[in-house]
C-alpha cells in the first residue's frame, strides 16, 4: 500500500462509528493511546449528541482527574465537559474488576448463602484478582452489563494493556475453560491423568506444593481448592452462557472495534494481526487509529536546499535547527513508510493519523485536539 492509498483509505468509517454504532472497543499493544483514544471518541461522540459512556481500564491518573474519576467507582459519573458542552452526554467510570465479578458470582450462584461462601472463599479472592484474562473477562462481562441497562446511545470501552491485543478476544473461553477445571484437576488428581506417567508427575507434583503451600502459609490450601471447585460446579453453565452472550453482542455489527497502533514496527505488526482477526472472527472493525505519528512536513523548501544552508552556515544553532527539521521530516516519512509496509494488503476501512501532541494527554482540551482529528481526518 502507498501512502496516497493510505490517504484514500479514509473514508470516514470512523467518525461514522462515531455517530451510528452502539458499540466502540479501542484495542491494540501496550501504551499506544487505547485510554486516550477511548476518552477521545467519548467526547467526539457527546459533542455529536450521543448519551455516551466510557468505560476505561486503569486511566493515567491525570486522565482520570480531567474526566472526574478520582476515585474507583463501578457506576458512571458524568463528566464536565466545560466549554465543550454540547448536545450530548459524556459518562466515564473505571472498571471495578472484583466487583464486576463478585455480581456475577451472585447472579449463577444457586443461593445467597452459596455466593457468600464462594466469595469468602480464599482461592476465589486470589484467583479471580490474578487470573490471567480476568481483567479482559470483567470488562467485557460489565460492558454487557451497561448494555443491558439500555441507558446509552454509545458504550465506549477500553481493553486492558494486555501482553498482546488479541488476549480478550480469548478471554471468555479461557475463563470457561479455567472453570470447567480441566487443568486443575487433572494437577490435583493424578489419577485422572488417563494412565499417562507425564500427567501423574505433574498430578503428585502438584499435589505435594500444594500440601507444602498448606503447611507453609498454614492455610488450608486444599480443602479451600476443593471447595471452590464444588462451588463452581453448579456455576459453570450460567457462566458459559453469560461468556457466550457476551461475544453475540461483540459480534453483533452495532459493535465495532478501533484498532490503535503507534507508528512502530511491532505495534504495527500487533494491529495487522488484530484486523486480520477481527476478519476471521466475523467482527466489525470501525478503523485504524495510527497515534503519535510525525506530522508531516511541507518539503518546501527542499531537503537539499536545507543541507546547502546548513552547509553555508557558520551559525551552530541555526544549523542544528535545520538538521533538527530534516531529521524530523525523515522521521515523518519514515513512519509513513513503516504504516504502509506493515499493513501491505489489510483490508482497512479507515485509517487516521493522530498526530504526536507536545505533552500527555491529561485534560479535556487534550481530548478535543484528538477527537477532531478522529472525526476528521485532519489533525487541525
Ligand atoms: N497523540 C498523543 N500525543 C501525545 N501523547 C499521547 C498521545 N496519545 C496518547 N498519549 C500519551 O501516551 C501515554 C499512553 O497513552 P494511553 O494510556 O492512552 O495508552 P494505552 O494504550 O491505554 O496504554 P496501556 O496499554 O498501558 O493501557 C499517556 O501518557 C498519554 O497521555
Ligand atoms: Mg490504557
Amino acid at each position: 500500500m502507498t501512502t496516497s492509498t493510505i490517504t484514500e483509505a479514509r473514508r470516514h468509517a470512523l467518525d461514522r462509528a462515531v455517530r451510528e454504532a452502539h458499540v466502540l472497543v479501542t484495542t491494540g499493544a501496550g501504551g499506544v493511546g487505547k485510554t486516550t483514544t477511548a476518552a477521545a471518541i467519548g467526547v467526539a461522540a457527546a459533542l455529536e449528541g450521543r448519551r455516551t459512556l466510557v468505560l476505561t481500564i486503569d486511566p493515567a491518573r491525570r486522565l482520570a482527574q480531567a474526566m472526574g474519576l478520582e476515585t474507583l467507582e463501578d457506576e458512571p459519573s458524568q463528566v464536565d465537559l466545560g466549554e465543550y458542552t454540547g448536545p450530548g452526554e459524556l459518562w466515564a467510570m473505571m472498571l471495578d474488576m472484583q466487583t464486576t465479578f463478585d455480581r456475577l458470582i451472585d447472579t449463577n450462584a444457586s443461593s445467597p448463602a452459596e455466593a457468600a461462601a464462594i466469595k469468602n472463599n480464599r482461592i476465589y479472592r486470589t484467583l479471580s484478582s490474578s487470573l490471567s484474562g480476568t481483567q479482559e473477562y470483567m470488562a467485557m462481562e460489565r460492558l454487557h452489563e451497561l448494555h443491558e441497562t439500555g441507558a446509552w446511545d454509545l458504550l465506549v470501552i477500553d481493553t486492558p494493556p494486555t501482553r498482546s491485543a488479541l488476549d480478550f478476544l480469548d478471554a471468555p473461553k479461557r475463563m470457561t475453560s479455567f472453570l470447567e477445571g480441566r487443568l486443575l484437576r487433572l494437577l490435583l488428581k493424578p489419577g485422572m491423568a488417563a494412565g499417562r506417567g507425564i500427567g501423574r508427575v505433574v498430578g503428585a507434583g502438584a499435589t505435594a506444593f500444594i500440601r507444602v503451600a498448606g503447611k507453609v502459609t498454614g492455610m488450608d490450601l486444599l480443602d479451600d481448592l476443593a471447595e471452590f471447585f464444588r462451588q463452581f460446579e453448579g456455576m459453570y453453565e450460567g457462566f458459559k452462557e453469560r461468556a457466550e452472550q457476551v461475544l453475540e453482542l461483540l459480534r453483533d455489527p452495532d459493535s465495532r472495534f478501533v484498532v490503535v497502533t503507534s507508528p512502530d514496527p511491532p505495534p504495527l505488526r500487533e494491529a495487522r494481526f488484530f484486523l486480520e482477526r477481527l476478519q476471521q472472527e466475523g467482527l466489525h472493525p470501525a478503523g485504524l487509529v495510527v497515534n503519535r505519528i510525525r506530522p508531516e512536513l511541507p518539503r518546501d523548501p527542499t531537503d537539499a536546499a536545507v543541507a546547502r544552508a546548513v552547509d553555508a552556515l557558520d551559525d551552530d544553532a541555526n544549523a542544528g535547527a535545520l538538521r533538527l527539521l530534516i531529521d524530523i521530516r525523515n522521521l515523518a516519512n519514515r513512519q509513513r513508510r513503516d504504516v504502509a509496509a506493515s499493513l501491505y494488503g489489510v483490508d482497512l476501512r479507515s485509517l487516521v493519523e493522530v498526530p504526536l501532541l507536545g505533552g500527555d494527554v491529561h485534560d479535556l482540551a487534550g481530548l478535543r485536539t484528538i477527537a477532531t482529528t478522529l472525526m476528521t481526518g485532519r489533525s487541525r
